[in-house]
């Protein structure tokens, strides 16, 4: 048998209240900083849909994509970086440009007027 005595951490979902709706930009983005982590919620009002992704666009690694445009392509939300305009799934993350440089999506929710993103947080 061989141990490895490295350290293990758990992983936990964790809910956190990210801002009130009346902060959101209505078809647009805002960054919301948890930790370390700048985060991009999207509230998607044509779609009245809410959406959150990192806020790294992965191409040339600019804090930029909450400042993104929304779109849709073949109905799928999509957001595009204001940068070189590559576009990202607001569902899967995945690159919709042809690049493999996908990002990480957060599910969100809306209870009483309160924005909630589900994150991971490492437990020591
Ligand atoms: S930095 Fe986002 S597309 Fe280039």
């Amino acid at each position: 048998m061989i141990y490895d005595n490295q350290q293990i951490s758990l992983t936990k979902e964790h809910w956190f209240a990210a801002c009130s709706v009346e902060d959101a930009v209505i078809n647009g983005g805002v960054c919301v900083k948890h930790g370390n982590e700048q985060i991009a919620l999207f509230y998607f009002t044509r779609r009245n849909e809410w959406y959150a992704t990192q806020n790294l666009c992965p191409h040339k690694k600019q804090m930029a994509l909450s400042r993104g445009m929304l779109g849709s392509k073949n109905e799928e939300p999509k957001v595009a970086c204001p940068f070189h305009k590559k576009t990202f799934s607001l569902v899967t993350g995945q690159c919709l440009s042809g690049d493999e440089c996908d990002i990480k999506t957060y599910p969100v929710k809306v209870e009483n007027g309160t924005v909630f993103i589900k994150v991971d947080t490492k437990e020591p």
